[in-house]
């Protein structure tokens, strides 16, 4: 059996979700927005998802904005903030994901000033240099993540919040990998706006959700339909929504015991990557996603050793998923200060529930074989 190691990439649905979202796809077919009993019966399940949504993170249900997932999430939360608004600063963070950084690069060629926030050696935010960047004229948003898919690595983005506030703007936090691996809420990330993706947490592909905080002053993308309060219009997508609510609410719940379990496997990889000495581990000394380790083996290309491990039967990633292909070193990896030789040898693995102990020796073997080659 081959091993997938690559659940930030995306995470196989849960059965249980796949039976959850079945009667929506055979039974109640009506549209949401139907006053009839069809509609009611629809639209009671995107209700319960809303609430069972909110729930992971602490929010209220009418916060909840649907979209397919965390692109659009990150496209409505910053091209939304700034859509008809005086045109001043937008800053985000310079190892978040291309769903951030070139929707802030579109605003850009639309007059906005658009700054990245510089990040440590760790991939940490520089405060300093942010305090100073906030501390300069006022700023419409701050992009930052709350844990990075490459690296892994957790970033206090609550620190932020007061700093972001003071210069008049708002915190959107792209919380796609931290939901369902970290204890996740509105109030502990301080953000303003919440980007969530269903695929990650063993949910359906090309359902997600911005959460939007009371009072924020958001534009849609979408016109044309009055759902979700208008900020999102479009008939839903009723089946990937119960499927989203229902691994939102097993999240909450398998929490800890989820990433009880897939630490051990982290602890257990990074003994063995360890004991192999051309082996360089990324923002080893930061806080980590319990799931995740990003590291190089010296010698080698990142995605040809992808391929040489795919031949042995294990699926790993080169770096972010939209990245790999491109054969140019990862950009999160180049913003750390990471040697662009040593950047182009990333290899990332990223464990999920159904992992063994058994899969990360073998790996850890096979790996050693390569290390001598
Ligand atoms: C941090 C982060 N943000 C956004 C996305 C995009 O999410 P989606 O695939 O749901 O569009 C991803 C996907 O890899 C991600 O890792």
């Amino acid at each position: 059996m081959p091993a997938y190691l690559d659940h930030n990439a995306t995470t196989p649905v849960d059965p249980r979700v796949i039976d959850a979202m079945l009667p929506y796809l055979k039974g109640p077919y009506g549209n949401p927005s139907s006053l009839h009993r069809f509609g009611r019966a629809a639209r009671d399940g995107v209700e319960r998802a809303r609430a069972q949504v909110a729930a992971l993170v602490g929010a209220q249900p009418q916060e909840i904005i649907w979209t397919s997932g965390g692109t659009e999430a990150n496209n409505l939360a910053l091209k939304g903030l700034c859509t008809g608004k005086p045109r001043t600063r937008l800053l985000y963070g310079a190892t978040e994901h291309p769903a951030v950084m070139e929707a802030a690069e579109s605003l850009g060629r639309d007059g906005w000033v658009v700054e990245r926030i510089a990040m440590t050696a760790d991939g940490l935010v520089d405060w300093p240099a942010f305090t100073t960047q906030c501390a300069t004229g006022s700023v419409r948003l701050a992009s930052l993540m709350r844990a990075n898919n490459e690296t892994g690595v957790v970033q206090d983005t609550a620190r932020a919040a007061p700093l972001v506030h003071g210069a008049g703007g708002w915190l959107h936090v792209d919380a796609t990998q931290a939901a369902g691996k970290l204890s996740l809420s509105m109030t502990d990330t301080g953000a303003d706006l919440l980007t969530l993706s269903s695929h990650k947490l063993y949910g359906p592909k090309g359902i997600g959700a911005l959460v939007v905080k009371a009072g924020v002053d958001l534009a849609p993308l979408l016109h044309g339909g009055a759902q979700e309060r208008g900020l999102r219009g479009g008939t839903e997508n009723l089946p990937a929504i119960v499927g989203f609510g229902l691994a939102a609410e097993l999240a909450l719940l398998e929490l800890e015991a989820r990433s009880a379990q897939v630490h051990a496997l982290q602890q257990q990889l990074e003994a063995g990557l360890r004991n192999i000495p051309a082996v360089t581990i990324f923002g080893a000394d930061a806080q980590r996603l319990a799931n995740t380790t990003q590291f190089a083996l010296s010698g080698w290309d990142g995605e040809a050793l992808l391929m040489h491990l795919d031949r042995k039967g294990f699926a790993v990633s080169s770096g972010s998923a939209c990245a790999s292909g491109s054969g140019e070193p990862s950009h999160v990896l180049l913003a750390m200060g990471i040697d662009p030789a040593i950047a182009k040898g990333a290899v990332r693995v990223s464990f999920g529930k159904g992992n063994t102990t058994d899969e990360v020796r073998s790996f850890l073997e096979a790996l050693q074989g390569f290390a001598k080659q």
